[in-house]
């Protein structure tokens, strides 16, 4: 020991896999994703086809490589195909949602003032697929997680852009609050709701909000040495 810091063994290391990419490729690919991404959209109008499963097993795998803190994986997705299901998780989230939108919440409704929605949720019954993701915390059969919000949120990023890249359209929801979804999923209390991921095709008159998204100049801030601009 030294300085109070306890010598622990090394833990066992492996090589990381051989992940190569030529240096015209990369800029090609990441350029290509950049581009296949601006196209994902939040869509809210989804139609009945149904979803090939390995589309959403994929997607859930995809999401499980997600980085976590002190590896602890601190995610639970629950698909839910049940019409009976997705019929009483649109009735609770419609409780909740009636409950915000009559509120007083002047804030928040300017702020969704632009995105046209409303209390009611006919796309959780209409969509052939709801994803619940849950954070996952201390309980019988878990070890506490470290950063499970951030490490969940990278998980569901992972998964919505392999949904958008099988052609699948999503929306993202957060019924507040949202414990109805751990009692009618039959979930342990150490999982809580993170969100509800809504997938399936859009529907052939499906409409989105005309907003935009802050140029690149606005989010994208190099500190280059001797202060050049890019
Ligand atoms: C964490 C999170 C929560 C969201 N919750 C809702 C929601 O409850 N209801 C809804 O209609 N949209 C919800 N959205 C979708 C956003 O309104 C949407 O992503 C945003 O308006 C940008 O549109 P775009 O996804 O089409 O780019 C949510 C998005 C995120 C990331």
């Amino acid at each position: 020991m030294t300085d109070g810091a306890v010598d622990r063994p090394r833990p066992r290391r492996v090589r990381p896999p051989v992940h190569v990419v030529d240096p015209d490729a990369a800029s090609r690919r990441s350029r290509d994703l950049a581009e296949e991404l601006a196209l994902r959209r939040t869509v809210r109008d989804f139609a009945p086809d149904p979803v090939p499963e390995d589309l959403v097993v994929n997607a859930v795998a995809a999401a499980a490589t997600a980085p976590s803190g002190a590896n602890r994986q601190p995610w639970r997705f629950v698909v839910v195909t049940d019409p009976e299901l997705k019929a009483r998780i649109r009735e609770g989230a419609e409780t909740e949602e009636r409950t915000f939108y009559e509120g007083d919440h002047a804030e928040w409704h300017e702020a969704l003032a632009g995105l046209g929605t409303d209390w009611r949720k006919p796309m959780l019954t209409a969509a052939p697929v709801l994803i619940a993701v849950f954070e996952v915390h201390a309980g019988d059969a878990e070890p506490k997680p470290y950063y499970a919000k951030e490490s969940v949120g990278i998980a569901v990023g992972m998964l919505l852009t392999s949904l958008h890249l099988s052609g699948l359209a999503t929306l993202t929801h957060t019924p507040s609050p949202m414990r109805f979804l751990g009692r009618i999923l039959d979930r342990p209390a150490s999982e809580r709701p993170f969100c509800l991921v809504v997938t399936g095709y859009p529907r052939p008159d499906a409409l989105v909000p005309d907003i935009g998204r802050k140029p690149l100049t606005e989010v994208l801030v190099w500190r280059r040495p001797g202060g050049r601009s890019p």
